[in-house]
């Protein structure tokens, strides 16, 4: 059975479920305390793979960028041997960044210190006065390599890879063959938001994007699938209502079809699921991919610490050539509204939910077996840090036990 008729058989299994199941909770420490944040720090983001930008930002070589999402300065390079390296922006000579502004282009790496020089593919070339330095040795100075991938034009970066990008995608990746070599970014925005990582992750797994179609508007969704495959990823399918399915021309909600969005340029490779239902990839820990025939929607999540997080929003069109960006064509007017119009609920929302987990009495958040996907994403993450965190932080704990100290 394919994946997509698998998916398929379960939403039809699961209209007219009883829903009765215990609810599963979610220990409130797990939102509020440092420790924990660590550990997700070094567990969990210094380990993945994460999105940290589009081939499209570095386009030509010598162009480079700064990352610092995780809190770790990192430096992205489009070297001129045309490969794309990643380094820690951190200069062999005394720790100073060696790059100060945030984009630029260079055949050559200089720390504005004391001027060591590192070409692109992180070598120091060229040290002022080097007879200064006895027992020098340029190859052990150069700067550190973090590794670096490519996947549909989007990179990736990892400080502790376990395996490869492919294998990290897993199932995934044999089951999503979209061409989207070909998009760039037409849109980005973000929000910083006063609250814990994984409420605004719940936040966005509870009500998964269903994002507008051409002359139609956000079509409604009904119940989702929610799935996790093999790398610890999220399939979430969400099929439109009868009314939607029919404004897009299916016969039924489950009846797919390789559908286009009028006046929009086609991503190929989609498949019928894809097109015609709101499915949205969750990539652990934090990047939320979402298909339309015609573009392509990420909500990626950043934690700041443990109790801010940056949640950007990123529409991917197909590549515009010369022509300036379609940014005033009006369905994607309508795209762009919409997702700022996501922030904004995601943000009132989760308004004083951080305050909220910090009482004492509070016990944590109680799912429903509605929110499938929440603790699916949930046991996941407690995969990763069942070794260092005390069990009553992890999902299902008893309320009321007591409080184990946590691990530093
Ligand atoms: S710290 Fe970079 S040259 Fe001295």
């Amino acid at each position: 059975m394919s994946p997509a008729d698998d998916v398929r058989a379960r939403l039809q299994a699961r209209s007219g479920g009883s829903g009765d199941a215990e609810p599963v909770r979610l220990p409130a420490r797990r939102f509020v305390d440092r420790a924990f944040y660590e550990a997700e720090r070094a567990e969990v983001f210094g380990r993945a793979w994460l999105l940290a930008g589009r081939l499209d930002e570095i386009a030509r070589p010598g162009l480079y960028m700064t990352w610092e999402k995780t809190r770790v300065p990192l430096l992205v390079v489009h070297a001129v041997d045309d490969v794309i390296r990643c380094f820690y922006n951190s200069c062999r000579h005394r720790g100073a960044p060696v790059v100060r502004v945030p984009r630029g282009r260079n055949r050559a790496l200089r720390c504005q210190y004391h001027s060591w020089t590192y070409d692109t593919s992180g070598k120091l070339v060229s040290v002022p006065d080097e007879r200064d330095f006895v027992d020098l040795r340029r190859e052990e100075r150069s700067l550190v390599p973090v590794a670096c991938d490519i996947a549909n034009s989007a990179i990736f970066v990892n400080e502790a890879p376990e395996g490869g990008l492919g294998s990290w995608f897993g199932g995934a990746g044999e089951e999503l063959t979209v061409e989207s070599e070909g998009l760039r970014t037409l849109d980005q925005r973000s929000v910083t938001l006063p609250v814990n990582w994984k409420r605004v992750i719940g936040n966005l797994l509870a009500s998964p994007p269903a994002p507008p179609r051409p002359g139609l508007g956000a079509p409604a969704i009904t119940d989702a699938d929610a799935e996790l495959v093999d790398g610890g990823h999220l399939r979430i399918v969400a099929p439109f209502d009868a009314a939607g399915a029919s404004a897009l021309g299916l016969s039924g909600p489950l009846d797919w079809a390789n559908l286009s969005d009028a006046d929009l340029p086609t991503i190929a490779g989609l498949g019928p699921m894809l097109s015609s239902t709101a499915t949205t990839w969750v990539f652990f820990p934090n990047l939320f991919v979402t298909y339309t025939p015609s573009g392509i929607f990420n909500f990626t999540v950043w934690p700041g610490d443990e109790e801010t997080t940056l949640l950007e929003a990123t529409w991917l069109a197909p590549d515009w050539g010369e022509e300036d960006a379609p940014v005033e064509h009006p369905a994607w007017r309508e795209r762009i509204e919409w997702a700022q119009a996501r922030l904004d609920a995601v943000a009132a929302d989760l308004e004083g939910a951080q305050d909220e987990m910090k009482e004492p009495a509070r016990q944590g958040l109680s799912l429903q077996d509605d929110c499938e996907a929440v603790r699916l994403w949930n046991e996941n993450l407690d995969s990763h840090l069942r070794a260092v965190v005390p069990p009553d932080t992890l999902t299902g704990a008893a309320p009321g036990e007591v409080r184990s100290p946590l691990a530093t």
